[in-house]
């Protein structure tokens, strides 16, 4: 039971400081384990995705602490190579653990991995590009067991810029032997930040957040620090919840150019946008215009943004039309909005969106991480008291929404958790 209140239409204005990024840090957390050394990431983001890990590298005798975003990972009394299926099955991102733990221990099994039920998402391209770099990968039935004596460099070409396959080659490639080169790479910001975590660890990677990726194999790497980015899908979260409810809002944290595509569109829609050093100003008024999107890989508008922008898209002038490209599957959000009084309907070409001049407050349930942020901002667009159930979704990406979205003046609560702290 997740449960978040929101009491109603409040204009948000305010600012608000940006969390560090869950997909940057995600993959940090894997490629830790590939030195014995101790690395610290600091600007990480207190979120149940980051717990996640924690637990898996627990449970394989990594030492983990995490203490005022400082998280400490010490890998030196690793003593298993094979991952807890009850977390890998919680978290998609557990399945790049494959390729560190190749690189490191030349052995790893584990379950299919979950994460968001947001289509097929298939890990073939994982599991390719591991066989190419010389590993035996059986898989089967619901396991997955990868073996190789010594990982030899190779070129890699992925048919889709997958950020998953991208970053697990990247971890198997960084000791191997010799020259791995990775076209068709994603180019995702977070791909960036990992190849410069893992030139911080001593590896050798030139290209990262370009199409084409180079990595000359070491012998070994060591422990580092290093500042994780604030996270970007957070701060377009709360952009569009701001837009929404003609608000006024400035974020910190966050860099401005990893959200060029998403500020390009919210101009369009209608909003006053600065970039500042570290942040973002932005400034609504009235209703937004009515704009069709496609999501794509980055460069292109975030899929993870999809469903936020659906919710805006909810209360526009006029109808737009939201395609999805990358997760087929990533459209429940829209039933939940029509309880809210939005008006979707779904067709072959995508969601089709008739703007309302306003939404009205109602009972919804998250259906994943980034579809509950969407209907949160909704909510806090709507005329009366919303309640959202099953925000544990939530809670695997927003630090705590509730906390960010009240400093901008939102009527927003957690009803379980601050119950019980009213309790103590
Ligand atoms: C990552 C992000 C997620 C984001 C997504 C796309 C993390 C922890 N998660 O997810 O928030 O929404 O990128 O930006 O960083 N595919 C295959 N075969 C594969 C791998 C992927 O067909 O082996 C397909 C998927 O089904 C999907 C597309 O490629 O259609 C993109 O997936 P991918 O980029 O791999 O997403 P994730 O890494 O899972």
């Amino acid at each position: 039971m997740s449960t978040i209140h929101i009491g109603g239409y409040r204009r948000l204005c305010g600012q608000i400081p940006i969390q560090g990024s869950k997909n940057g840090v995600l993959p940090m957390m894997a490629a830790s384990v590939l030195s014995r050394d101790t690395t610290v990431l600091t600007n990480v983001p207190a979120i149940q995705d980051v717990f996640c890990m924690m637990g898996i590298l627990k449970f394989m005798g990594c030492r983990c602490t995490l203490a005022g975003g400082e998280l400490t990972i010490s890998p030196a009394d690793m003593n298993r190579t094979d991952l807890p299926e009850e977390q890998v099955r919680r978290m998609r991102s557990s399945i790049v653990l494959l390729g560190a733990m190749l690189g490191r221990f030349g052995e790893a099994s584990t379950s299919y991995p979950g994460g968001c039920s947001i289509g097929k998402r298939p890990i073939d391209f994982h599991l390719n590009a591991l066989r190419a770099l010389g590993a035996e990968v059986q898989a089967e039935d619901c396991r997955i067991l990868a073996r190789a004596t010594a990982l030899k460099g190779a070129e890699l070409t992925f048919p889709y810029p997958s950020v998953g396959a991208t970053e697990n080659a990247l971890l198997a490639a960084v000791l191997a032997e010799g020259t791995t080169v990775i076209r068709g790479a994603a180019r995702e910001p977070e791909i960036r930040e990992l190849c410069l975590f893992l030139q911080a660890m001593g590896g050798k990677v030139e290209g990262g957040g370009t199409d084409t990726i180079v990595v000359e194999g070491q012998r070994s790497l060591h422990g580092c620090r290093f500042f994780v980015d604030g996270d970007r899908i957070v701060a377009g979260t709360y952009l569009i919840a701001a837009m929404a409810g003609r608000g006024e809002v400035e974020l910190s944290g966050v860099n401005p150019g990893q959200l060029s595509a998403v500020l390009r569109t919210l101009e369009e829609t209608g909003a006053q946008i600065i970039s500042t050093e570290n942040g973002v100003a932005l400034k609504m008024k009235g209703r937004p215009k009515a704009i069709s999107v496609e999501t794509g890989p980055y460069p292109g508008f975030p899929t993870d943004l999809q469903s936020p922008l659906m919710a805006l898209m909810c209360l526009a002038s006029g109808d737009s039309l939201i395609r999805e490209t990358v997760f087929e599957g990533r459209y429940e959000t829209a039933a939940e909005l029509c309880r809210l009084g939005a008006r979707i309907r779904l067709t072959e070409g995508g969601a089709l969106v008739r703007g309302v001049p306003f939404l009205t407050g109602g009972a919804a349930a998250a259906r994943d991480l980034r579809g509950g942020a969407a209907l949160v901002a909704a909510g806090l667009a709507a005329e009366g008291e919303t309640t959202i159930s099953d925000c544990f979704h939530i809670e695997r990406g927003y630090e705590d929404i509730c906390r960010d979205l009240r400093k901008a003046g939102a009527d927003i609560r957690w009803l379980e958790r601050d119950a019980k702290e009213n309790e103590n």
